[in-house]
């Protein structure tokens, strides 16, 4: 059994524009200690995707589908009892600390309540294992600086006490939603290698939500690409990112700096991504794709195995590729 199975997960929202269906047919497993991956543009359903795995969504959303963990499934749990399972065995960390960190409590001071109610830990316990996981992130001075305000640290330190709040309870599995987005390079390096550490150490199994296609080729074994609420294309890192067949993943992949190149040129996939409440009844991606011809706009594309990997397209990957080589010569 996987330690997380999701099935058939949906989410839809009802707005004043009618229903919007942000999230469609989401299934993946997660091993423990390993990686997965969720990348796409903007608006694509990633954060939608691990809320409605959490109980998280607003207030007008609804989720379908299954999200086991160890066999129990989420989605049909009562508050109390989900709340035993989010925040201790199933932990989130997101691009803004400062959603998880209490602006008006010292950094010791929450750390050692949730050791206290989740851990029974006494108060001198708690701090001293709070130090320990401080530690562990690299805060330098930790015993002194644990009695600290979340403002008084810098970003990157703040992205490190969040990462230390959400791994108190060692959870099994740790969502991380863009936690690296709003620093900058060197920093977000450092994050990265850290959580690649501390997955070493902790057993950690991570699902790990980017729009940099650079971190998911460092961090994770399996990738799950989205566009317009549905998955494009799905399987191993290696099989995903070194043999492109989908063409937003080619798209995507051409978004990226080429750092073989001499002067780093960011091209971007042509146009915007979909209204998700006014989406083509055919392929979502249609409308952008190079390769899109009637069938594309016409008949949405099952997600089904190809090759290695499981791919939402009706062009054969061999044709896809051959075109895009044609284009590129
Ligand atoms: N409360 C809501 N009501 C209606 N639509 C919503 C609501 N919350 C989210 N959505 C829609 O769901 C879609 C998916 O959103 P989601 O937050 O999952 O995107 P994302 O892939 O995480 O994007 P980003 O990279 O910008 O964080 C978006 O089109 C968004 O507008
Ligand atoms: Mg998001």
């Amino acid at each position: 059994m996987s330690l997380l199975q999701v099935n058939n997960l949906g989410v839809e929202f009802q707005t004043g524009d009618g229903a919007v269906f942000a999230v469609n047919g989401v299934s993946f497993a997660l091993e423990r200690g390993k990686t997965l991956g969720i990348v796409g543009e903007s608006g694509s359903g990633k954060s939608q995707t691990v809320l409605a795995m959490m109980g998280l969504l607003a207030k007008n959303g609804r989720a379908s589908g299954e999200a086991l963990y160890n066999g129990q499934n989420l989605l049909a749990m009562k508050t109390a009892e989900l709340n035993k399972i989010r925040g201790n065995r199933v932990a989130m960390i997101f691009q803004d600390p400062m959603t998880s960190l209490n602006p008006y409590l010292t950094v010791e001071r929450q750390m050692t309540e949730v050791l206290e109610l989740h851990k029974g830990m006494s108060r001198r316990e708690a701090k001293k294992r709070a130090i320990e996981l401080l530690e562990a992130v690299r805060i330098p001075e930790a015993a002194r600086r644990i009695s600290m305000y979340p403002h008084e640290f810098s970003g990157g330190m703040r992205q490190r006490v969040m990462i230390a709040m959400a791994l108190l309870t060692e959870p099994e599995v740790l969502i991380a939603d863009e936690p690296t987005t709003a620093l900058d390079v060197t920093v977000q390096a450092q994050i990265l290698a850290l959580l690649k550490e501390l997955q070493r150490d902790f057993g950690t199994a991570i699902v790990m939500i980017t729009h940099d296609l650079g971190v998911v080729a460092g961090l994770c074994e399996q990738v799950m690409v989205m566009y317009g609420g549905r998955v494009m294309e799905q399987g191993a890192a290696d099989d995903l990112f070194y043999r492109p067949t989908h063409p937003y993943t080619i798209g995507l992949l051409g978004a990226l700096p080429r750092l073989d190149h001499e002067a780093a040129e960011l091209v971007s996939i042509p146009g915007n991504p979909p209204n998700m409440a006014r989406l083509p009844k055919g392929c979502p991606f249609s409308e952008r794709c190079g390769f899109a011809d009637a069938r594309c706009v016409n008949e949405l594309p099952a997600l089904s195995p190809d090759g290695a990997v499981l791919r939402a397209c009706h062009r054969p990957s061999v044709q896809v590729m051959k075109q895009g080589e044609m284009t590129h010569a």
